[in-house]
C-alpha cells in the first residue's frame, strides 16, 4: 500500500454517538451530542468522556458529577445530530419532542428510546486546554430489555439496537449484515 502523510485529523476512523444527558440548574434536561468517547482501566473499567469547555453539558457535569451517556440508534438521529449543532445554552433547544426519564440508579435524564444508556459518575477530571476528559465509574448499564438475550444470535441482537456511526462529517449505519468476524478468528497467525 503506497502512503501519503496528511494533516491531524480522523476523517476514516469510525466513532459511535452517544446524548450526553445533564439536569439543569431548573432540574430540566439537556442533551448533547459527543462521541470522543472511550474505555480505559482504573481499578475496572471506565469510561472516558472529552467535552469541550463553555458547552452547557461540561458545566453540569462538573457541577453535579453525574451523567448519562446514551447510544445513538440510527431511530435516534435526527434528535443526535439536532443536539449536536445547537447550543445548551439556547434556552429553546430542550423544546423538541423527546422522552425522558430518570436513571435507575443516578440522579441523570435518560432518553427513553436509546437502547444503551450507561449512568455515569465523574471519578477524574483531566482539565486540558479548551476541553476536559472525565474519567467516569459505570454505575450501571441500561439497555433494551432483549439486548442480554444470549439466546438470540448477537447479529440479530446488534441489528435490533441498530447503533449509528459517525465519521467523515456523516453518519453510517454501524452493520448491514452480518459479522466479519469474530475475536480471535485470526489469533494463530493471518
Ligand atoms: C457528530 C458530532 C459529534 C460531536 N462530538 C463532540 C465531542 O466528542 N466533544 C465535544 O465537546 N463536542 C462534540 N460535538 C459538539 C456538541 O454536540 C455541541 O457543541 C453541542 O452543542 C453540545 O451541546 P450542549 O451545548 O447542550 O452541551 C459533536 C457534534 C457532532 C455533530
Amino acid at each position: 500500500m503506497e502512503k501519503v502523510s496528511i494533516n491531524a485529523i480522523h476523517e476514516f476512523c469510525p466513532q459511535a454517538m452517544y446524548l450526553y444527558g445533564t439536569y439543569k440548574e431548573d432540574g430540566s434536561p439537556n442533551f448533547g451530542l459527543f462521541s470522543w468517547f472511550g474505555y480505559c482501566l482504573n481499578d475496572g473499567v471506565r469510561i472516558m468522556a472529552s467535552v469541550g469547555s463553555g458547552k452547557l453539558t461540561s458545566d453540569r457535569i462538573r457541577a453535579a458529577g453525574v451523567f448519562s451517556a446514551n447510544l445513538v440508534s440510527e431511530s435516534l438521529l435526527p434528535l443526535a445530530d439536532y443536539c449536536g449543532h445547537t447550543m445548551g445554552y439556547d434556552a429553546k433547544k430542550m423544546d423538541v419532542p423527546v422522552s425522558v426519564e430518570k436513571g435507575a440508579v443516578l440522579p441523570v435524564p435518560v432518553l427513553s428510546d436509546s437502547p444503551w444508556t450507561y449512568e455515569l459518575e465523574v471519578e477524574q477530571t483531566i482539565t486540558l486546554n479548551g476541553s476536559d476528559i472525565f474519567i467516569c465509574k459505570i454505575r450501571n448499564v441500561l439497555v433494551e430489555k432483549s439486548l442480554p438475550d444470549t439466546d438470540k444470535p448477537f447479529d440479530e441482537r446488534l441489528r435490533s439496537a441498530a447503533p449509528a456511526i459517525a465519521f467523515g462529517g456523516g453518519y453510517y449505519a454501524a452493520l448491514k449484515d452480518a459479522t466479519i468476524g469474530k475475536w480471535g478468528d485470526w489469533k494463530t497467525g493471518v
